[in-house]
């Protein structure tokens, strides 16, 4: 993990370098101004490489009020570096543009009133970001048809969490409002893929404790992510069985609904393999399925998909991505996830991706939001 830190750091410091050059070297500040700039964001970058160094070491993360307030105010420092640097990046961008095309309307740029705004917009979008988390789980429709759906399956309401991240920066009064909006939907069913508990669960009792309200008359079933697996993995999926949820590691759950047959399976993260856990095991996974019934799969990641749609799974729920959670990895994150949020269809399997429930990090959701999704099976032959 030093060298995790050490890479993670010297990146920090080059983006510092980088945006103090941009925000000063052109600007018409005073000699005042300039330093004041390069004091604030020196004070920024300090604050959260130090916050990060200080609170990677496990035993720097039990609750203390204090130490809760400087996590919380280090990733939104990292927040707000996020924003700054992607404005630093489109400004520059444009220029460029401006360099081949004169535009009239963009000689200021580089003015200290326009660096001045460029150091303010970013607080903007913090509050805006900020807005849409205090909202909490924002609960979305997914009617999916299926042809082959067996009779007693039709109309089953199945509710899909993603993403919680319960961590030192959810409040319990989101997983209060969550389960709350769980109990008002009546689900037939509640599925958790994965990146639910993101710290060590002795410390979120009170959360799990919310948790163990939550009623389906056809069962809780849970998958870990990747995130779990960073803190201690076997406590947490014990954990989850203890409130009643069906973890399911490579295994399948036989469920039968007004004399139908529904089978859901699970898989772990990837990561397992890295933590000496078990990772995915596809030939496993098959040998428990059956031809006869309609199949879901629980992953954490959607991009198993293709080789989970061998298996002849009708359809894989999924997380993970977030949906980018915050600009401008909203609009970059189809570069790095195939599926990054919604319904996609891979040969007769749908595939649905949660954006998350919860978040990760800073309490900012921007250009996506907490998802909460609510999915009605039907029989018919309709596209969505
Ligand atoms: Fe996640």
């Amino acid at each position: 993990m030093g060298l995790f830190r050490t890479i993670a750091s010297t990146l920090i410091l080059i983006i510092f370098v980088y945006v103090s050059h941009q925000l000063t070297r052109f600007a018409d500040f005073t000699w005042r101004g300039q330093t004041l700039v390069i004091a604030f964001l020196a004070l920024l970058f300090s604050m959260v490489i130090g916050s990060f160094l200080f609170f990677w070491k496990e035993k720097h993360l039990d609750h203390r009020p204090w130490r809760d307030r400087l996590l919380n105010g280090a990733l939104l420092g990292m927040a707000y570096i996020n924003f700054l640097v992607s404005f630093v990046i489109l400004r520059d961008i444009v220029a460029f543009v401006e360099s081949f095309i004169p535009l009239t309307s963009v000689e200021n740029l580089y003015s200290s009133q326009a660096t001045a705004a460029l150091l303010g917009l970013p607080v903007l979008f913090m509050a805006l970001g900020n807005f849409v988390v205090q909202v909490g789980p924002r609960l979305k429709k997914v009617p999916l048809h299926f042809e082959n759906l067996p009779r007693g399956l039709e109309g089953l309401k199945i509710v899909h969490v993603s993403d919680l991240h319960i961590g030192t920066t959810l409040p319990v009064s989101f997983v209060k409002k969550l389960v709350d909006r769980i109990h008002e939907i009546k689900p037939d069913l509640v599925v958790f893929t994965g990146d639910i508990l993101d710290n060590f669960v002795e410390k979120h009792q009170t959360e799990l404790t919310l948790l163990k309200n939550l009623r389906a008359p056809h069962g809780i079933y849970y998958v870990p992510g990747n995130h779990e697996y960073y803190w201690d993995a076997a406590k947490s999926m014990q954990a989850f069985r203890d409130i009643g949820f069906q973890v399911l590691i490579n295994q399948v759950a036989n469920v039968t609904v007004d004399s139908s047959h529904l089978q859901v399976a699970g898989i772990p993260d990837p990561a397992g393999h890295h933590f000496q856990h078990e990772g995915p095991d596809l030939p496993r996974l098959q040998s428990s399925l059956d031809e006869k019934s309609f199949k879901i799969l629980l992953s954490h990641q959607p991009s198993l998909a293709s080789k989970v749609q061998k298996l002849g799974i009708d359809l894989q729920l999924s997380g993970h991505t977030h949906g980018g959670q915050f600009f401008p990895w909203n609009w970059l994150i189809v570069f790095f996830e195939r599926y990054s949020k919604g319904l996609y269809r891979l040969g007769n399997m749908r595939l649905y991706v949660n954006q998350g429930t919860g978040y990760w990090g800073p309490q900012v959701r921007l250009g996506t939001y907490c998802e909460l999704t609510e999915i009605v099976l039907r029989k018919d032959s309709k596209t969505e």
